[in-house]
């Protein structure tokens, strides 16, 4: 059966009925639409994640030790909430690393369930990817390797097991993965952590009565659980004191499902810098951004001492047909910053700043195309042991996605960055003119993606390709290809007994 139709939004039966009690749908729709503007105290300071700490391994590589844990957390007065995380009870450290080195990981799972941690945005073989043929047993450890190659960028890591991503991530499993190059660290740009280089993994959730996270799915909407409160690093309604000038905004869409329209309460510009793989060839000077999940931005925002501004998720028009149902009309205050009344002023936004993705003039290997629907790609539904098809090492291929059903989806590619070429045929935004591995697809466009499949081939261990939003993916949105070397041909998958 397939779930999340619009009949389900009207079709409810008695057990809806009685859940909506008296009001009926009409009441319903009404209190669906949030609106947080104004109304936080903004009395806790925002929590950094710690660095990850790390060791030096034989081979100079960084060795890092994670552990996924149960645990509870406080995110308001009174009763705690049960959550997981990495190292900690909710979220994980931030992992840092530079391209070129090495690095090493001891992954252990605390949880009495299986999980996995993929490495969203990594450029690296497919068997160390953590997608859901990693899997790592309850009490298990699991110790993938690689070298960093790709420019620096703002990645982040999270599980991916199959029919439980969104289960595991809303619990609270994710964390930011920043990488590091001299090209990015010669220009001057705001980079002390936690003071002018602020990440921001920003979430909804949903909080039931006795402050625990509500887990099942609206009556109505198309995207899985959407939160009425936002938490930025896991925490609700934060102030971030101000001390320099510029700011780095390292922004996260950390959320299951909802999309955001991020902007300030002044309506004020900031510079889009980077994307989600890395610095864009020049600063865009913009009031609004979107982000879908999965997806990152890095902004820099200039302040005036003295000053208190809010960034705010403003309404949505690029949602999809359920508008305020699926969330598209909210409005939230994020996160309130206060400037001190002195600020340095030691950094600057370049004029220029990395490469610009270079594949439009690339000969085209291969052509494909992606219909997005009804949880489904292609009118097929995720199979563990059915890989999709092989690409070729060495080639660029273009793929043409679309989102035929009229809600909201995204596209999120594993091993590659990619760029966009062209959307309904025109040139693409300047905010997907970076590198991406996902992109937001506005239903009904054509979005035509260019992708180089450089090495790390293996016919049987494949990377994913998927809708990112977390429902939407574990129920079947999403599908395996494989990166061949020459003449070898689409294997099979490891079975359910050797995952690795
Ligand atoms: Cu962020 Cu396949 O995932
Ligand atoms: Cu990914
Ligand atoms: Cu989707």
């Amino acid at each position: 059966m397939k779930r999340r139709t619009v009949l389900k939004v009207f079709g409810w039966g008695a057990g809806g009925a009685v859940a909506l009690g008296g009001g009926g749908f009409g009441a319903y729709y009404l209190s669906a639409k949030q609106d947080t503007v104004g109304k936080l105290a903004f009395d806790t300071a925002l929590s950094v994640p710690p660095l990850a700490p790390s060791q030096r391994g034989a081979s100079g590589a960084q060795v890092f030790t994670l552990g996924i844990q149960p645990g509870e957390t406080r995110f308001k007065d009174g009763k705690a909430t049960r959550t997981w995380g990495v190292n900690g009870t909710y979220l994980g450290p931030t992992i840092r690393a530079r391209r070129g080195e090495r690095v090493e990981f001891a992954v252990r799972n605390g949880l009495d369930e299986a999980t996995s941690l993929h490495w969203h945005g990594m450029h690296l073989p497919a068997m160390m990817d953590g997608g859901p043929h990693q899997t790592i047993s309850a009490g298990g450890t699991w110790e993938p390797w690689w070298t960093i190659d790709q420019p620096a960028a703002t990645l982040w890591y999270h599980p991916h097991l199959h029919g439980s991503t969104a289960d595991h991530t809303y619990r609270g499993l994710a964390g930011l993965f920043i990488l590091d190059d001299e090209q990015t660290e010669a220009l001057n740009l705001p980079s002390e952590y936690g003071v002018d280089d602020i990440p921001m993994i920003v979430q909804d959730r949903a909080f039931d009565g006795d402050q625990q996270f509500v887990q099942r799915e609206p009556l109505a909407g198309s995207l899985g659980v959407i939160g009425d409160e936002i938490l930025v690093n896991g925490t609700i309604g934060p102030y971030v004191d101000v001390t320099t000038r510029l700011v780095r905004l390292r922004l996260l869409n950390g959320s299951n499902a909802r999309l955001y329209h991020f902007g300030f309460s002044d309506d004020r510009r900031f510079s889009l810098i980077a994307t989600d793989g890395g610095l864009l060839a020049a600063p865009w000077e913009t009031d609004r951004l979107y982000l879908s999940p999965g997806e990152r931005a890095e902004i820099v925002v200039a302040f005036e001492p003295g000053e208190r501004v809010e960034m705010r998720a403003y309404p949505a028009e690029h949602g999809g047909v359920l508008g305020r149902l699926d969330g598209f009309h909210d409005r939230f205050d994020i996160c309130q910053f206060r400037s001190a009344a002195s600020l340095s002023n030691d950094t600057t936004v370049p004029a220029v700043l990395g490469v610009a993705p270079d594949l439009v003039d690339e000969v085209v290997a291969q052509e494909r195309s992606f219909v997005l629907a009804s949880n489904q790609i292609n009118g097929r539904p995720m199979a563990m042991d059915r890989i999709d098809f092989g690409v070729r090492e060495g080639t660029v291929e273009v793929w043409e996605v679309t989102n035929d059903n009229g809600y909201l989806h995204n596209f999120h590619v594993h091993d590659v960055q990619f760029q966009v070429l062209t959307v309904d045929g025109g040139e693409p935004d300047p905010s997907l003119r970076g590198w991406k591995d996902t992109v937001l697809l506005v239903q009904g466009r054509r979005y035509r993606l260019a992708l180089r499949f450089r090495d790390h081939t293996d016919p049987n261990r494949p990377y994913m390709y998927h809708c990112h939003l977390l429902a939407h993916e574990d129920d079947g949105m999403m599908g395996q290809f494989v990166v061949l070397g020459e003449g070898e041909q689409v294997g099979n998958p490891p079975s359910r007994h050797q995952h690795q």
